[in-house]
């Protein structure tokens, strides 16, 4: 459970918009919220599944069904939001084709490519062109969701790798566009086990799979959204168009065999 600060509630009343927050480290960002004191609007492609989280969330918590690819959709859920609460504080832009690995090069299927450049990279763009006119209303903040997949590659990963570079490259690009009212900023996560607690039980990671990272761990969902909570908050007040790298240091390692 996580423990609130008095400095932490500050952000009473405040509404976050968090996408893909039907499970994994977005439903992870939008409990950190709520436990801060923000209402948190979750939304997701699967609609079974968001709705239920947000009920166990409570009263703070409320569902919006949206596939980020579709404007007509981002469209009506934002003024979904604008309807029940009349103001938006703060966008993460989450939601994401996540699994990295695509099929090799000469079988990658263009309209694979497309989806995932749809769903991971034109989504936080269509999500931020209409989400803004409500941000900048408020001094509001955007977190965009990205990878250490942007800076380093395992091979068959070019779909997924290019589209978090991109999103990195749309982070500052939307830093200087909404400044000074609106701050920007992208949260580069390593391997965070965003399983659910009932598959990670099942298939425990082994103690090799911690001791690999310099932190002695592989990371939580509450790593993550630990910093997208601060860099949410009136505290990172002059911090915008950066990439902040939760990795456990794993990408500061030298990997050379001995
Ligand atoms: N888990 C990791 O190790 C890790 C590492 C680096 C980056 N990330 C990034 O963090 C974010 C969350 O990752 P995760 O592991 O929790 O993923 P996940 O697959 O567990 O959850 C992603 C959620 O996004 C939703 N979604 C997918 N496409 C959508 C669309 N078109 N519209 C709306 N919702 C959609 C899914 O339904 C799902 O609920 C992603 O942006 C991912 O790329 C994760």
């Amino acid at each position: 459970m996580i423990e609130l600060s008095e400095q932490q509630s500050i952000a009473n009343g405040r509404v976050a918009l968090v996408t893909g927050a039907a499970r994994g480290i977005g439903l992870g960002i939008a409990a950190w919220l709520i436990s801060e004191g923000w209402q948190v609007v979750l939304t997701d492609l699967d609609r079974v599944r968001g709705s239920q989280v947000a009920k166990v969330l409570g009263d703070s918590a409320w569902f919006i069904g949206m596939d980020v690819a579709d404007e007509a959709q981002v469209t009506l859920g934002v003024a979904e939001v604008l309807g029940q609460f009349g103001r938006l504080d703060a966008l993460v832009c989450n939601a994401a084709v996540a699994d990295p690995r695509n099929i090799t090069l000469e079988s990658l299927d263009l309209a694979h490519w497309n989806r995932v450049l749809a769903v991971n990279l034109s989504g936080p763009m269509l999500l931020a062109k209409h989400c803004a006119p409500y941000l900048r209303a408020h001094g509001g903040a955007i977190v965009n969701l990205a990878s250490t997949r942007a800076r380093q590659s395992e091979p068959d990963t070019e779909a997924y790798a290019a589209s978090k570079g991109g999103l990195l490259a749309l982070t500052h690009a939307l830093a200087m566009s909404l400044g000074p009212e609106v701050r920007v900023n992208a949260v580069s996560p390593g391997w965070i086990d965003a399983r659910d607690p009932a598959a990670r039980r099942a298939e425990p990671l082994s103690d090799a799979d911690h001791a690999q990272h310099p932190a002695g761990r592989v990371g939580t969902v509450e790593d993550v959204a630990a910093m997208v909570a601060w860099l949410l908050s009136k505290n990172s007040g002059f911090v915008t168009g950066q990439e902040f790298v939760v990795d456990g240091g794993m990408s500061k390692k030298m990997i050379y065999r001995d």
